[in-house]
């Protein structure tokens, strides 16, 4: 049978998102690859349509640390695909070494790790909403948020980005955006659902650069039912609350507006 689903997965040059990519691809599925580096993503195009015989890949490349470029991305894909079954919003850059602080930042003056992990996947998910819901009027769609269980509550007492730091505020804020999502997307055939993708194991694996297994992740894309997972935070495989701040509705609404006036979407 042929998979006629069409997937879109950030940060599919390395880790985990390049493991589901080809994971994915091996299902015949078209696989959209998003990355950095022009070089990287095609290698990885090639190596992966080597491996599973998939000729049905594309590459995307975007700096993530650079809004319009996410803008640029989000119009390809719009004016190449009507459908979009997966969003995986997966791209990341991880915290900075224990007893440093990270000093750069994104084109648009944003704390890096907040730009790329949360803010650049805001926009991008917003740019491709109608593509989402088009699928879910005929199909099944959803955004699959790649999160941690390292969450550290929002302080906006001072509006200056720079407040937002951390890694763990930025993935709180990637699972605040998937409750608003579930939200929007009630009553429909899309939805939204955020992961911790790998056991401690598997994360010890992962920074020694060995294939991580992206079981957990694939399993939200491509075996569980909407209403199942819409809103819902997994720790891997099981159902878990997030950070009490998460489910907080003026804190998410907070967020959101500054999310909407820092991105202009
Ligand atoms: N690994 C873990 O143990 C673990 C645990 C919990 C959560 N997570 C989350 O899982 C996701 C994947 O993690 P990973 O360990 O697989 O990370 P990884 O191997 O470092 O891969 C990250 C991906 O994001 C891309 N990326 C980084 N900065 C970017 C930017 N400015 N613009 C566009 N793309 C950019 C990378 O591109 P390059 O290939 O060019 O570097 C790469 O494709 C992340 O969101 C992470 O926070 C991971």
């Amino acid at each position: 049978m042929v998979d006629d689903r069409t997937i879109l997965i950030t940060g599919a040059t390395s880790g985990l998102g390049r493991a589901l990519a080809q994971r994915l691809a091996a299902t015949g599925a078209t696989v959209l690859l998003h990355g950095r580096d022009a070089a990287k993503g095609e290698r990885t195009l090639a190596e992966i349509s080597k491996a599973t015989g998939n000729d049905r890949l594309e590459w995307y490349r975007a700096d993530f640390a650079d809004l319009h470029e996410v803008q640029d991305m989000a119009d390809a894909i719009r004016d190449r695909h009507t459908q979009l079954h997966a969003l995986v919003n997966n791209a990341g850059i991880g915290p900075p070494k224990p007893g440093t602080v990270r000093t750069e930042r994104s084109a648009q003056g944003h704390e890096l790790c907040f730009a790329v992990d949360y803010l650049a996947h805001f926009a991008l998910t917003r740019a491709l909403y109608p593509v989402l819901n088009q699928t879910g009027h005929v199909d099944h769609a959803r955004i699959v948020n790649v999160s941690s269980t390292v969450q550290a509550p929002l302080d906006f007492d001072n509006t200056v980005i720079d407040r937002f730091e951390t890694y763990g505020q930025s993935k709180l804020a990637q699972i605040m955006m998937t409750l608003d999502l579930a939200e929007r997307f009630r009553d429909t055939h899309v939805a939204a659902v955020a992961v911790h993708p790998l056991t401690v194991n598997d994360t010890k694996k992962a920074q020694t650069s060995t294939t991580p297994d992206a079981r957990a992740t694939a399993a939200l894309i491509d075996e569980m039912d909407l209403p199942v997972i819409n809103g819902k935070f997994f720790n891997v495989s099981t159902e878990e609350r997030a950070h009490r701040q998460a489910y907080d509705v003026r804190v998410r609404e907070q967020l959101r507006n500054l999310s909407e006036e820092l991105t202009g979407f």
